[in-house]
C-alpha cells in the first residue's frame, strides 16, 4: 500500500482545480480498498471516482482514495439480452464504446458523458431521453461503517432526476465498486425522438440508424454544445433544471412568452436552467480564468487557473440573479467540497 503526500488533485477533477490532498492513494482492488478503509490514522477520507461532478474549493485535509477498480465482465446472456458487470473505475464513455462495439444496446444516448462507471448511479446520469436507471440492474458498494460489500437493487437505489439513495440517506456512507447493467443484443430499442438527435441523424443522412449511429449523433451534439473537459475545465451541468408549478409557469409566460418547458405532472413543469441563465445575461460571460460557457449556459468553466471558490461565488451570483428575475431557485447539481 503506497500512500503519497501533498498531491495536487488537478488531474483528478474535470474542472481542473488545483488543490492539494494531504494524503492520496489510488486503489485497484477491493482488498486494497478494505485495507485502506481500515486505517485509523486517516479519519477524514474523500472518495474520488472520475472527479467529473465536483467542485473543489479548498485543500483536502485528509486521505483521498482514488477508485481505480477495473474490469468488464459478461455475467449472463440469452438470445435477446446480456447482463454486464463493470467495475467502478472504468471510464464511463469507454464502457459505452465497449458496449457499442459489441453491439449491446441501451446506453448509446449516454455517450461522451464524463466520469466513471462507479459514479454514474450516484446522480443517475442522463441525457437525450435516457437515464442510467433505464438499464441498471444492481450495484455493489462497500459500507464505510461495516467495511463489507452490499448489493443495491434498482428499487433500493430509489433513482430520480439526477438523484439516488447515494445522494440522499446513503450519502457518504458507501463506496460503489461495480455496476451491473442489462443491455439488448438485438432488436435494439432506439430513443431518437429527442429533437436534437433526430435532426443530427438527418444531417448525417441516416434514415435507419443503428446504436453506433445514435452514439455518433450524440457525440456530435455534445461536442457542438458542451466543452471538452480535457480542453476547458468543467463539470457538465452545474445546476439542475428546476421544477415549478404550472401556475407559476403561466405567470412567467406573461412576461417571457418564449420560455421552454417540459411537463412533469398534471401541475408541474420543468424549465431549462440554461435558458434562465442565458436570459439573465450570463451566457458566454468570462471573468478572468472562469465563466459561463458560450454554447450552454448551464455549464460553468475554468479557462486555466480558476479557484474553486471563484466558480462557487459565480454560481451564487447566478442563483441570486435568476431568483430575482424569475422568482425561481435553481439548485446546484455538482458536489461542492
Ligand atoms: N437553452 C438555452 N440556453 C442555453 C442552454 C439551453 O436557451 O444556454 C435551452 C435550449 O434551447 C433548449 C433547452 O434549454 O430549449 C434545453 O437545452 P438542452 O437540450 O441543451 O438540455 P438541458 O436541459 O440544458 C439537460 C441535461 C444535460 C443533458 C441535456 C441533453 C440537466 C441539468 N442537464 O440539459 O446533462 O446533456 O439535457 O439531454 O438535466 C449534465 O448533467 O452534465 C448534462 C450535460
Amino acid at each position: 500500500m503506497h500512500i503519497k503526500r501533498n498531491i495536487s488533485l488537478k488531474p483528478y477533477n474535470t474542472f481542473g482545480i488545483d488543490v492539494l490532498a494531504n494524503f492520496f492513494i489510488s486503489v485497484s482492488s477491493i482488498n486494497e480498498l478494505k485495507q485502506v478503509l481500515a486505517l485509523n490514522e486517516h479519519p477524514n477520507k474523500l472518495i474520488l471516482g472520475g472527479g467529473s461532478n465536483m467542485l473543489l474549493t479548498k485543500d483536502f485535509e485528509g486521505l483521498v482514495i482514488h477508485i481505480n477498480l477495473k474490469g468488464i465482465e459478461i455475467i449472463s446472456k440469452n438470445d435477446d439480452f446480456v447482463t454486464i458487470k463493470a467495475s467502478a473505475g472504468e471510464n464511463w464513455h469507454e464502457f459505452v464504446l465497449w458496449c457499442i462495439n459489441n453491439d449491446f444496446g441501451g446506453i448509446e444516448n449516454l455517450s461522451l458523458i464524463p466520469g466513471n462507471v462507479g459514479t454514474a448511479p450516484i446522480q443517475n446520469i442522463g441525457a437525450y431521453g435516457i437515464e442510467l436507471k433505464d438499464t441498471f440492474v444492481s450495484c455493489e458498494a462497500i459500507s464505510l461503517e461495516t467495511k463489507t460489500l452490499e448489493t443495491f437493487t434498482k428499487t433500493d437505489c430509489d433513482f430520480g432526476y439526477r438523484n439516488s439513495i447515494f445522494k440522499q440517506r446513503a450519502k457518504g456512507k458507501y463506496i460503489l465498486t461495480s455496476v451491473t447493467f442489462i443491455l439488448s443484443k438485438n432488436n435494439h430499442k432506439l430513443h431518437i425522438d429527442y429533437g436534437a438527435i433526430a435532426s443530427q441523424l438527418e444531417t448525417m443522412h441516416i434514415t435507419h440508424p443503428t446504436i453506433q449511429d445514435v452514439s455518433k449523433a450524440v457525440i456530435a451534439i455534445r461536442q457542438s454544445k458542451l466543452p471538452n473537459p480535457k480542453e476547458i475545465g468543467n463539470s457538465g451541468s452545474f445546476f439542475k433544471n428546476p421544477v415549478i408549478s404550472k401556475s407559476n409557469f403561466n405567470t412567467l409566460l406573461q412576461n417571457f412568452s418564449d420560455i421552454p418547458s417540459y411537463p412533469i405532472s398534471e401541475d408541474e413543469v420543468k424549465v431549462p436552467a440554461g435558458w434562465l441563465i442565458e436570459k439573465a445575461g450570463f451566457k458566454g460571460k468570462q471573468f478572468g480564468d472562469y465563466g459561463v460557457h458560450k454554447n450552454q449556459a448551464l455549464v460553468l468553466v475554468n479557462y486555466g487557473n480558476a479557484k474553486g471558490s471563484d466558480i462557487l461565488n459565480l454560481s451564487k451570483l447566478i442563483q441570486k440573479t435568476v431568483k430575482r428575475l424569475f422568482d425561481i431557485s435553481i439548485e446546484v447539481e455538482v458536489n461542492i467540497l
